[in-house]
C-alpha cells in the first residue's frame, strides 16, 4: 500500500485529472486538499467528458471513496450542481464525504473577488472570479463560515446576521455595489446545508482509519505549485498551497503518512491569468500550441498562455514538493515540430540564473536561455510503450528527467485513459533512487 500526493508542477491545468483518474484504479480513497471550483480537472473516458471542480477525479470508479477535505473552500451551489450533473448520468456519489471543516464561499465572497479585480486595474491577478481569494481571506480573519456551521441553522443565523451586515458595509461603501439581504442568504444557504448534509463527516478521522486500515490513498491537487500561496509567482497566485506539504494540512493528516509525491507536468508549458511567465511564445508556435492542446480553461473558458517547457521552474517543483517521479502530459502536442525548446535558465541583467527567483518583478526579468532540441514528424497518439515512441520524442524525455533530476513515470499522449505509457507504476513500482551512484539520473532506462 501507499499513500500518494499528485501535484501539479507548473501554473495548473497539467492535467492533474486524468493522472488522478488513472491512479485511483489502484486506490480506495481520493482526497482533494484545498482549492475551491476555481480548479477544473477534466477526466475522458471513452467518448465521455467530465468536468470536476470540487469532487475528486476519482469518482468515476463506484468503490473508491472521495473526500472533499478540510483545506478546500466549498461554493455549495456549484458543488450541488457537479454531484447532479454525475447522479444525471447514474455516476453514484454515494461514496462522496466532505469535510466538515472546510470553508464556504458566500455570495459577498464572489462579489468582492469581481469588485476587487476590476478596482486593482493593471494590476489585477487574473482570478477565476469564483470568490476564492475572499474565501481564504475570510478563513485567515476568522470570520469564515465552514460546512460544520452550515449545519448548524441557529448558529448559521446569528452569525451570518452579523458577517453580512459586516460585508455589506465593504459592498456599499468600498465597491458602491448594492447590500445583500440577510434573511435571502441565509434561507439560500439552509437549502444548500439540506442537500448536503449527508455527505459531511468528520474527514481526517476518515483518512485517518483508512490509513490503520493499510488502504490506498490518493491525495489530488489542484492548481500548481507556481500558484502556491507562498511558493509560487506571487502576488500572482491562488489563495491556498498547492504544494506537496498543503496535502498534509489540508486533509489533516502527518507527514509521516505520505509514500510518494508525483509531480504532473505538461511537455511544455500553460498559464491563464496574469503573471510572469519567461517561456510564454506568441505567434505561430503560440498558436500551435494553444490549437493543438487545445488550451481554455477548464473553469473560465479563458485562452491559456501558452509556451516552452521551462525546466527552471521544473526543477524548483522537484525541490519544494520533494517529488519522486512525473508524470509528463500532452507529449502528443508536440507531433509535428520540427523543432522543440526547452528553457534550461534564464539570463538575467547579464548574469546566467539556474533558480527561480521569488520576487515576481525580478521573475519578469528573467530571458530564457533555451536549448534546442529535434522534433518528431509522426503521430505519439498509438504509442503504448517507451519503444514505440520515435527516438527524438524519447530523447527528449530523458532530456526533462535529466534536467530535473526526477524519474518520468508516466508519459500522456491524449486526454482518454488509454493514451498512455505507464513506466512505472508510481504506487506499486519500486521507489528508484533518484541518482545513480555517479549522479546520473536512473529514471528512463527501463
Ligand atoms: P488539470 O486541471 O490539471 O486537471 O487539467 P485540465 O483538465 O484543466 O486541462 C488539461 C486538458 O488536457 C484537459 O482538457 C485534458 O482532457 C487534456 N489532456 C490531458 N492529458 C492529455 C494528453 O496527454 N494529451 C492531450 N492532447 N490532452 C490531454
Ligand atoms: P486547476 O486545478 C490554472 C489561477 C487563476 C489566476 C490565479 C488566482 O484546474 O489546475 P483564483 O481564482 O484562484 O484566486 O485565481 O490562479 N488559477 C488556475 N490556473 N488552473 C487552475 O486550477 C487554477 N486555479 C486558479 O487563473 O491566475
Ligand atoms: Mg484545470
Amino acid at each position: 500500500m501507499a499513500n500518494v500526493i499528485v501535484i501539479g508542477a507548473q501554473w495548473g491545468d497539467e492535467g492533474k485529472g486524468k493522472i488522478t483518474d488513472l491512479l485511483s484504479r489502484s486506490a480506495d480513497v481520493v482526497v482533494r486538499y484545498q482549492g475551491g471550483v476555481n480548479a477544473g480537472h477534466t477526466v475522458v473516458v471513452k467518448d465521455k467528458t467530465f468536468k470536476l471542480h470540487l469532487i475528486p477525479s476519482g469518482i468515476l470508479y463506484p468503490d473508491t471513496e472521495c473526500i472533499i477535505g478540510s483545506g478546500t473552500v466549498i461554493d455549495p451551489q456549484v458543488l450541488i450542481e457537479e454531484i447532479d450533473q454525475l447522479e444525471a448520468i447514474a455516476i453514484s456519489t454515494d461514496n462522496l464525504f466532505i469535510s466538515q471543516t472546510a470553508h464556504v464561499t458566500m455570495p459577498y465572497h464572489r462579489m468582492i473577488d469581481n469588485a476587487s479585480e476590476e478596482r486593482r486595474g493593471s494590476h489585477k491577478i487574473g482570478t477565476t472570479k469564483r470568490g476564492i481569494g475572499p474565501t481564504y481571506a475570510d478563513k485567515s480573519e476568522r470570520t469564515g463560515i465552514r460546512i460544520i456551521d452550515l449545519m448548524d441553522a441557529e448558529g448559521l443565523r446569528s452569525q451570518l446576521e452579523w458577517t453580512i451586515n459586516y460585508k455589506n458595509a465593504i459592498l456599499e461603501k468600498l465597491y458602491d455595489l448594492p447590500p445583500l439581504n440577510p434573511n435571502e442568504v441565509i434561507a439560500e444557504y439552509l437549502g444548500y446545508a439540506e442537500r448536503l448534509r449527508p455527505y459531511v463527516v468528520d474527514s481526517s478521522l476518515k483518512i485517518y482509519q483508512a490509513k490503520q486500515q493499510r488502504r490506498n490513498i490518493l491525495f489530488e491537487g489542484a492548481q500548481g505549485t507556481l500558484l502556491d500561496l507562498d511558493h509560487g509567482t506571487y502576488p500572482y497566485v491562488t489563495s491556498s498551497n498547492p504544494v506537496a506539504g498543503g496535502a498534509c494540512v489540508g486533509a489533516g493528516v502527518g507527514p509521516t503518512a505520505i509514500d510518494r509525491t508525483i509531480g504532473v507536468a505538461k511537455a511544455y508549458t500553460t498559464r491563464v491569468g496574469e503573471g510572469p511567465f519567461p517561456t510564454e511564445v506568441d505567434g505561430e508556435i503560440g498558436e500551435f500550441l494553444c490549437d493543438r492542446g487545445a488550451e481554455f480553461g477548464t473553469t473560465t473558458g479563458r485562452r491559456r498562455r501558452c509556451g516552452w517547457f521551462d525546466a527552471v521552474i521544473g526543477r524548483y517543483a522537484v525541490r519544494i514538493n520533494g517529488m519522486d517521479c512525473m508524470a509528463i502530459t500532452k507529449l502528443d502536442v508536440l507531433d509535428g515540430l520540427e523543432e522543440i525548446k526547452v528553457c534550461v535558465a534564464y539570463e538575467l541583467d547579464g548574469t546566467t540564473c539556474q533558480e527561480f527567483p521569488s520576487n515576481s518583478r525580478i521573475f519578469a526579468r528573467c530571458r530564457p536561455i533555451y536549448q534546442t532540441l529535434p522534433g518528431w514528424q509522426r503521430s505519439t497518439a498509438d504509442c503504448r510503450t517507451l519503444e514505440d515512441l520515435p527516438p527524438q520524442a524519447l530523447d527528449y524525455l530523458k532530456f526533462l528527467a535529466e534536467l530535473m533530476e526526477v524519474p518520468i513515470a508516466i508519459v500522456s499522449l491524449g486526454a482518454s485513459r488509454d493514451r498512455t505509457i505507464i513506466v512505472e507504476d508510481p504506487i506499486h513500482g519500486p521507489k528508484r533512487a533518484l541518482l545513480d551512484e555517479d549522479g546520473t539520473p536512473v529514471k528512463l532506462e527501463i
